[in-house]
């Protein structure tokens, strides 16, 4: 069983999964675990979906690949990366694309196979599940608290993950096209999807999954008084 520091550390998103199912009774008890997340006097403000069902995914990825194809380049509820890059997150944000196509011996000029490299989100990485975490759009709407309680969620669930040799990816590329994957699901008026998490047994052979961004030292954003 992994440490806490080890689950921490040793956590990286993997983008390539074998086909095998992830049981229920494991989602429930990473989902218990990550009911813990703490919130804002206690809101608990995530609902998940939790989607095994293939067709399902199936649905909503080709609704957003339709979309994408449209020329459609966002239908969501909230922004999630920033509108204008500026460093030194737009230097951090290239270095870790570089360091995956370098990996993955991808041409910067190769536009075919970065777009097929981005709709791989859209086949889940070939995982069988994926859990869609929304909230309320009054929390969101005039205050931003709910957001920073569903981060903290997405944090617990892919560390609960880690206890049952399983791994995952954090999704902002479904956030982007929240409002197909609401249709697709003909969720409740109320809810905005935030993000998705795809959960499941990675390739350990897929070079893909070998990629480990590095972290800038604590001395750029750490200020010890
Ligand atoms: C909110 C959020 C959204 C993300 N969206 C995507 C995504 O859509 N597709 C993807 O492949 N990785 C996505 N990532 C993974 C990041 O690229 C990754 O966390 C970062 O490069 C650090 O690498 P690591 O998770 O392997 O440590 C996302 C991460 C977060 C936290």
């Amino acid at each position: 069983m992994p440490s806490i520091l080890e689950a921490i550390t040793n956590r990286s998103s993997k983008r390539a999964y074998l086909p095998k199912p992830v049981p229920k009774e494991i989602q429930e008890k990473i989902l218990n675990a990550a009911a813990m997340t703490p919130s804002g006097a206690n809101m608990q403000p995530w609902v998940v979906y939790a989607i095994s069902d293939k067709d399902v995914l199936q649905n909503i990825g080709d609704a957003i690949i339709e979309k994408m194809n449209s020329g459609v380049e966002h239908d969501q509820f909230i922004q999630y990366y920033p509108l204008k890059w500026k460093n030194p997150y737009k230097k951090r944000r290239i270095e870790t694309g570089v360091g995956l196509y370098t990996l993955m011996e991808v041409d910067r000029k190769d536009v075919e196979k970065r777009r097929q490299m981005w709709h791989d989100n859209f086949r889940w990485f070939g995982a069988s599940t994926v859990f869609f975490v929304f909230t309320d759009k009054d929390l969101i709407d005039n205050a931003q608290g709910a957001l920073i309680d569903c981060g903290a969620y997405m944090q617990s669930l892919m560390l609960s993950a880690k206890e049952f040799g399983l791994d995952t990816c954090p999704q902002g590329s479904t956030t982007e096209y929240g409002k197909v994957v609401a249709d697709v699901l003909n969720i409740p008026e109320n809810l905005a999807l935030l993000y998705s998490v795809v959960i499941g047994y990675a390739d350990e052979n897929a070079k893909i999954n070998s990629y480990q961004p590095s972290r800038v030292p604590l001395e750029d954003n750490i200020i010890f008084i």
